[in-house]
């Protein structure tokens, strides 16, 4: 089987690619894992200043959930999946270095979630963002509730979490949803390089101290975490969401009953 996840080391980078472009980056059980791999490789590695986390192709960064492979999995399985989203990803935002989400394509669903668990982002002039996940009779399951929420606001989170509208770069930018939109045709990864420069060459000290410093800045994340976890599970138990799974694979609209 073909790696999902490639990990490249620049000087004080590391550069981590989701790369299944056949199925958009979308983030299966293998990818899910593998990138928890990466992670505890990283932390392990004090050299590493900056991660950039991108993924293969112009389409898209990350297409959320492998809705393919969603179809054949049980409850449980889902659980595990939920588990391991908090477990497998968490690095993204507690390492001692700084991670930014180098979005190319668009970011949907966990793929959104995933950019929000890093420190920054960046995307592309075409690249788009949303969480469609209540058309598909669910919420988001990987923190997507409450990062968004505590990054944008309320209001606009809810704009996004419930009408499943996608939002391009110039609304992204001014919600201060990404930090910075690649210019003049630069790809995602390039415009995040040289971004981050200055953070790869800084003092390394007080670049680790001021990442920790700045993120002390916000009350802990996992009283809201273990919230949208119980609410997920109302989601997953009903019949909406299996209609949802089969309508996705009859690429038909669902007929949502309620139930
Ligand atoms: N899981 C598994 N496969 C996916 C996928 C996902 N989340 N998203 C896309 N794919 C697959 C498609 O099924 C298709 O494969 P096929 O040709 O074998 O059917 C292939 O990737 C290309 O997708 P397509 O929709 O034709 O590409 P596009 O360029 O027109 O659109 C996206 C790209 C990402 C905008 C679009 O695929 C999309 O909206 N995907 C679903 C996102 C989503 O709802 N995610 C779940 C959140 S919970």
């Amino acid at each position: 089987m073909t790696d999902p996840v490639r990990l490249e080391r620049r000087f004080g980078v590391a550069i981590v690619t989701l790369d299944r472009p056949e199925r958009m980056n979308a983030l299966s059980w293998a990818t899910v894992e593998r990138l928890g791999e990466v992670g505890r490789e990283l932390a392990a590695d004090r050299r590493v200043r900056v991660c950039v986390l991108t993924g293969t192709g112009e389409k898209a960064f990350c297409a959320g959930a492998d809705l393919k492979e969603r179809q054949s999995m049980s409850r449980a399985q889902v659980r595990q999946m939920l588990n391991a989203y908090r477990s497998e990803l968490r690095w993204l935002s507690e390492s001692d270095f700084v991670s930014v989400a180098a979005i190319n394509g668009a970011a949907l669903g966990g793929g959104l979630e995933l950019a929000l668990t890093c420190d920054l982002r960046l995307m592309t002039e075409q690249a788009t963002l949303g969480l469609p996940e209540t058309g598909l009779g669910i919420i988001p399951g990987a923190g997507g509730t409450q990062r968004l929420a505590r990054l944008v606001g309320q209001a606009r989170a809810l704009d996004l979490v419930l009408t499943q509208r996608r939002v391009g770069a110039a609304e992204a930018l001014a919600w201060g949803l990404v930090n910075r939109v690649a210019s003049g045709g630069e790809s995602a990864l390039d415009a995040a390089l040289s971004w981050l420069l200055p953070v790869a060459e800084g003092a390394p000290i007080a670049q680790r101290a001021a990442l920790l410093a700045v993120r002390a800045a916000q009350a802990p994340i996992a009283q809201g975490l273990d919230r949208e976890r119980e609410l997920y599970e109302v989601c997953l138990e009903s019949a909406d969401r299996d209609e949802a799974l089969r309508a996705v694979a009859d690429k038909r609209k669902p007929q949502f009953q309620g139930k």
